[in-house]
């Protein structure tokens, strides 16, 4: 059985848990890197997206890949694109800031799905929102979500991290500190308002969104909402960041 770990590679060691992960259910994993021009908005954003190939193959298989797939453009959409919609969920949240973020998403999962022919593909949750979008495409791959590894102030892993300025690392961490904070609120309200205080202790956080919700339907949640999640969303010298974490105990 193929297990299949897409990135777009500048790999870390976040991706080195979605492999090793992968590689625990089967010895043939598969990690493919390609950065899909489809679900970027901008030509400047795609432009800046890191690229490291070398090291990405040397990470990739120090973790357990037994292939490094890069494919090129054309192997990916040869001719016309047929580009997927990836429904409501596709538009809140990351989607209402990134329109047709998402529907770039499923069209690449797609196409690299129709490509290997997994049986199993894994993702990270530090991109819940696309996790939860994949799981819903109708597909017969099962979708495994790996929880998000962190740097020692909490910060997400992220290829984008790089890009951040000295200062603009250190002032990162506020949203795990919003997030953690919030973790054991004793109610939704309350929970938020942590949030929304500690975010605006940190100047140099430009904020996009900070919700709590139902995790299954995206859905604002309250106190008897029973899977709960926090989701934020900002930029920090221009670089979007996001991050999320289950509440409750
Ligand atoms: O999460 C990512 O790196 C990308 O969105 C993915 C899933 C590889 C699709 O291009």
């Amino acid at each position: 059985m193929t297990v299949l770990v897409p990135t777009m590679g500048a790999l870390h060691k976040g991706h080195q848990g979605l492999i090793k992960r992968a590689r625990s259910m089967s010895k043939e994993v598969v990690v493919s890197i390609f950065i899909n021009p489809l679900q970027f908005e901008n030509s400047d954003d795609l432009e800046k997206y890191p690229r490291s190939p070398e090291r990405d193959i040397q990470l990739a298989t120090l973790a357990g890949a037994t292939e490094v797939w890069m494919p090129d453009y054309e192997e990916i959409y040869p001719g016309e694109i047929k580009k997927l919609n990836a429904g409501p969920l596709g538009k809140i949240f990351e989607g209402a800031s990134r329109p047709e973020h998402f529907d770039g998403v499923v069209t690449v999962v797609n196409r690299l799905f129709e490509i290997v022919k997994p049986s199993a593909a894994v993702f990270g949750e530090k991109d819940f929102q696309q996790l939860a979008i994949i799981k819903a495409m109708k597909s017969s791959v099962e979708i495994v979500g790996v929880p998000t590894v962190r740097e020692f102030d909490g910060l997400a892993l992220s290829s984008r991290n790089i890009r951040l300025s000295e200062q603009g690392r250190v002032s990162a961490n506020v949203i795990h500190r919003a997030l953690a904070g919030a973790h054991l609120a004793p109610s939704v309200v309350i929970a938020q308002e942590i949030i929304n205080s500690t975010l605006a202790t940190e100047p140099a956080f430009k904020l996009d969104y900070a919700a709590i919700i139902d995790e299954h339907s995206f859905e604002l949640a309250n106190d008897q909402t029973r899977h709960k999640r926090a989701i934020i969303a900002g930029w920090i010298d221009g670089v979007r960041l996001i991050d999320n974490m289950k509440m409750g105990a």
